[in-house]
């Protein structure tokens, strides 16, 4: 299959050509009502899901109470999520949400014994922000790295970053306007000087290949429901395995405990694993789900998702460069992820309007944002620019 952008007439698929995408797209049944743009909120919906769901409701039904069945659902999750990344099962909470990964790592942290600062930037989503904020009572010092013209550039931390800094945490691509900062970049930078680092990658994981072995960052963070195919109310962490043992959550619960089961409530024992930084009851119909997507993940593999989110996203800059459009993300692709926003008028009305015509987008501060996955594909694009172009009034 060739991707050829509309308005250039140029080839711009042809690495992903082996992969029968529409028997994948047929997976999405969304993708035959509406053009469906919108992965960064949350990901389409699969049959693959939709089943699991069901086996979900049909195991209650037939077995009744099957908690060691459950138990396994979770760390088959744990499982996938390590290839997913590259790491140990070891190495991988499964938690309820990003937040509950990012609290959980906060409270195991001390303020109070030198090192004070934590570096975050202007790209954060609201949550990863609150949270090292809120630390501000446990004594640390948060300063925040500016963004300029829509971007940041790693000089930018560069200067921030010091010998008082504990830990640097930071978004990998931008909610907002779809930025990628340059990770490996800062982890360098960070460890010269000793700090930890933390990523938050909810807005990029499933869509490029990101091997912590590689990059090396202390801590990650993500969430299901995105582009990693799942649901809402399931994320992971993943924690650096020599760091596991140094650090104990107080943030924490039964499931947390080096045996759960025990049922031991005269004291605090945590795993010895990345577990010790989950709480309480896993979030069992979500892990159901969250199998569900990764297996498509691992089943396309993540290279030519890689190599296909590019190819579309690089199709929607062209046509939005030929209809003079204003991108609010870095054209670079080096600077962005799989998200491609524009600037507005009116984002409000803008996607109320696309959505009146089955076009299903978003928008943050004034940009839209156009998410495409993998299921994507040129109609969807052009779709979206026809009626982009009937609405040229509300672009800039
Ligand atoms: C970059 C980023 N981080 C975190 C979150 C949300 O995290 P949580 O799972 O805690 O709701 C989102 C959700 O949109 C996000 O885009």
């Amino acid at each position: 299959m060739t991707f050829v952008a509309a308005n250039t007439g140029q080839e711009i698929m042809t690495a992903t050509a082996n992969t029968d995408w529409a028997a994948i797209r047929a997976r999405f049944p969304i993708l035959q009502k509406k053009t469906y743009l919108n992965s960064c909120a949350y990901g389409a919906l699969s049959t693959d899901v939709i089943a699991s769901l069901q086996s979900y409701i049909n195991d209650r039904l037939e077995k009744g109470t099957d908690w060691a069945y459950w138990v396994e659902r979770n760390e088959s999750v744990r499982t996938a999520v390590a290839r997913l990344l590259g790491a140990t099962a070891n190495e991988i909470a499964v938690t309820a949400s990003a937040s509950a990964g990012i609290n959980s790592i906060a409270s195991s942290l001390h303020f109070d014994q030198g090192r004070n600062k934590v570096v975050i930037s202007d790209f954060e989503f609201p949550t990863s922000a609150q949270i090292w904020y809120a630390q501000e009572s446990r004594g640390a010092n948060v300063v925040r790295v500016p963004e300029k013209d829509g971007y940041i550039p790693v000089e930018h931390f560069e200067e921030t970053i010091d010998e008082n800094t504990l830990i640097v945490a930071v978004t990998q691509v931008c909610f907002r306007n779809g930025a990628r900062l340059d990770i490996p970049a800062i982890v360098e930078i960070a460890r010269k000087k000793g700090a930890l680092v933390f990523v938050d990658g909810y807005q990029c994981m499933g869509t490029a290949d990101f091997d912590v072995r590689k990059v090396k960052p202390d801590f990650v963070v993500g969430g299901m429901l995105k582009y990693l195919l799942g649901t809402a109310g399931i994320g992971f962490l993943y924690v650096r395995e020599a760091l596991i043992e140094s650090l104990v959550p107080t943030m924490t619960g039964w499931f947390a405990q080096a045996d759960i089961f025990a049922m031991d409530s005269t004291q605090y024992a945590p795993s010895s694993s990345a577990r010790r930084f989950e709480m309480g009851t896993p979030p069992v119909p979500n892990c159901y789900a969250a199998e569900a997507g990764l297996s498509i993940l691992a089943e396309i593999g993540l290279p030519v998702i890689e190599t296909r989110v590019g190819e579309i996203t690089a199709a929607i800059i062209a046509e939005a460069k030929s209809a003079a459009f204003t991108l609010a993300v870095p054209e670079d692709r080096c600077r962005r992820g799989p998200m491609v926003t524009l600037r507005t008028h009116d984002e409000h009305k803008l996607v109320g309007e696309l959505e009146n015509e089955g076009i299903v987008t978003s928008s943050r501060d004034g940009n839209l944002r156009i998410s495409p996955h993998f299921y994507n594909n040129q109609d969807d694009v052009d779709a979206l620019f026809r009626a982009l172009r009937r609405h040229k009034h509300l672009m800039t």
